[in-house]
């Protein structure tokens, strides 16, 4: 029997076999976002130090007494050799490149901190891999970075039961922890699209927020512990120091902690450029046994809007995400990924999802909200899922616009947060000025968080695009207090642009942690922060 029912305004509602609904994502049935390594076809990527005129900073260059001695740290989990590296050197977007000749794989956090020990004395640059999903550029070194990748750093090493509170090394792989918790009934406080690809270090690193962030909130809260492998540097004699080099025991698995300052605040959303995060302490929810995913079309922006004001009100404690779509995101899903959405004919999407611990009290809920949005005109078509299997299918409509989009050639990304009511508006102005230069203007995101997503398409990269677009989205960000990356950084591609959210202040603080941290500035060059002399 279907479980998902399409529906009209004004036509009567079809019931449906509610079955239990487990979890969603990618699966076999509804395959998610390819594993990392390759999305964007096999176009070859113009290194970044030329597209983008970078000069390399003086650092040590590798010898061959430097792989010699990595090989003895780590037998057997040495990559060098062009083609091999050749993966870790391009981003998920296949939008930079940099040109590593070595690729570490270490499994312990003694080794980590080894490495690091190893290029402070030595003077090499490091870029920290997770997953290698990031969307702007922080994952892949700009030169020769050596890439020190968290692939192997995949055990769990704590569950609790009773505290719902999981400890695991940073590379581990987020489905697969996703995976771990459900069969004992919790689930991570976090998903994303890239969950088969992207590690919990990583998603630390970058403070991702992904689809749960309405409902768990950020990682600033979840996360309880971190356990992180710095460099040497003028910190180092004071912090817990391990047999073969230094880090940072943070790792602590409670609640709740007001024993000085926060530290781990300072790792979580640092992006690989203060230090090599090994392990996680973080709090994960109950399983929740209904869950609901409502699929709606809206006639208009303002629609989408109120229906989420709307929907706040009456789904109460029960709403768990609230995304929207525009009919361009999916014209291009259903172009370039077959995937056809059981709703059409609107210019606004909207994906509601509900999580709760009772299913006839929250359907209950759901129906009565939707009766009442259908009857005021809110929304004039839509579909209920209740069962795992159509859950998946509708979310794969909302998670995989990003894989799409890299389909029609090269993609700007822009990660905005903006006050809610304006969300749109920036897609409409940008729509306006780029006009035919672009080849698509698309708005999608987690409304419920106040995050557009806009993303401009081309057939190619164009620098006549790129200043049209930029700084004319940053000013028009700042203009409304927004902020110019609302959950994926600013890696390389944004970090000149960071006094747009940030006063010169803060930012001139920030550089001083880095150099407490990292004196030479090792770790993850060309990230995050502008060179000092440009603020
Ligand atoms: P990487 O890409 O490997 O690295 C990201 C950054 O973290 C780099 O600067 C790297 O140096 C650093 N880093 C990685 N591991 C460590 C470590 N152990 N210690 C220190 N630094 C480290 N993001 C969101 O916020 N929300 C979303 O909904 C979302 N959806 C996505 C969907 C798709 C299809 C894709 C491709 C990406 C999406 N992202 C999203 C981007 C997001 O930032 C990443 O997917 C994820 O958080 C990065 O994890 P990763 O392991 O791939 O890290
Ligand atoms: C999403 O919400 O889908 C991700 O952040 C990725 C993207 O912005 O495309
Ligand atoms: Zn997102």
């Amino acid at each position: 029997m279907a479980a998902a029912v399409v529906w009209r305004r004004g036509a009567a509602w079809l019931r449906s076999c509610r079955g239990k609904v487990l979890r969603r994502g990618g699966s076999p049935e509804t395959p998610g976002v390819p594993r990392a390594r390759g999305c964007a076809g096999s176009r070859e990527v113009v290194p970044t130090c030329e597209r983008y005129a970078v000069r390399r900073l003086p650092f040590g260059r590798l010898a061959d007494g430097d792989v010699a001695f990595f090989e003895r740290l780590l037998p057997g989990r040495v990559v060098t050799g062009e083609e091999e590296v050749k993966p870790f050197n391009v981003d998920w977007l296949k939008s930079v490149r940099g040109c590593s000749q070595l690729v570490l794989k270490p499994q312990t956090t003694a080794e980590v901190s080894q490495i690091l020990r190893y290029c402070h004395e030595r003077n090499l640059a490091v870029s920290p891999q997770g997953g290698n999903t990031g969307l702007v550029g922080g994952s892949v070194p700009v030169f020769d970075e050596i890439i020190l990748s968290t692939a192997l750093m995949n055990q769990i090493i704590s569950f609790d039961k009773v505290s719902g509170i999981l400890v695991c090394q940073a590379g581990c792989v987020l489905e697969r922890l996703s995976e771990y918790l459900e069969e004992q009934g919790f689930i991570m406080p976090l998903d994303l699209g890239a969950k088969g690809s992207c590690h919990i270090g990583g998603n630390v690193a970058t403070n991702a927020g992904g689809l749960r962030l309405l409902r768990y909130g950020s990682l600033r809260g979840t996360v309880l512990g971190l356990e992180v492998s710095l460099c040497c540097s003028s910190a180092a004699p004071v912090l817990q120091v391990l047999a073969d080099g230094s880090a940072l025991d943070c790792l602590t698995s409670l609640r709740k902690d007001n024993t000085g300052y926060d530290l781990k605040q300072l790792f979580i959303g640092s992006e690989g450029t203060l230090g090599v995060i090994t392990a996680v302490s973080i709090l994960c929810p109950q399983k929740p046994k209904a869950v609901n995913v409502a699929f709606l079309g809206c006639q208009s922006f303002a629609k989408v809007l109120e229906t989420f004001t709307t929907c706040r009100a009456m789904l109460g404690e029960i709403l768990s995400a609230y995304e929207f779509m525009d009919e361009k995101c999916m014209e291009l899903v259903e172009t370039h990924l077959k995937l056809s959405s059981p709703v059409a004919g609107s210019p606004f999407y909207v994906l509601i999802e509900t999580s709760g611990s009772n299913s006839t009290h929250d359907e209950e809920k759901l129906n009565s909200f939707l009766e009442q949005a259908m009857a005021s005109g809110l929304v004039t078509d839509g579909t209920v899922a209740t069962d795992d299997k159509k859950i998946k299918v509708l979310w794969s409509l909302r998670e995989r616009i990003t894989e799409a989009l890299t389909h029609e050639g090269y993609v700007y990304k822009y990660d905005i947060s903006l006050p809610v009511g304006k969300l749109y508006d920036l897609v409409t102005d940008m729509r306006a000025r780029l006009g035919q230069s672009a080849k698509n203007v698309v708005g999608y995101g987690h409304l419920g968080d106040g995050n557009l997503h806009l993303n401009i398409t081309a057939e190619s990269y164009s620098h006549s695009l790129l200043d049209a677009i930029e700084p004319f989205v940053y000013e028009w960000t700042a203009r409304c207090s927004g902020s110019i990356s609302a959950e994926h950084g600013l890696g390389f591609k944004k970090r000149q642009f960071i006094q747009y959210s940030k006063p010169r202040e803060a930012v001139v603080l920030m550089q001083q942690f880095k150099a407490m941290l990292d004196p030479k500035g090792i770790l993850n060059p060309y990230k995050t922060l502008p060179e000092r002399s440009t603020c």
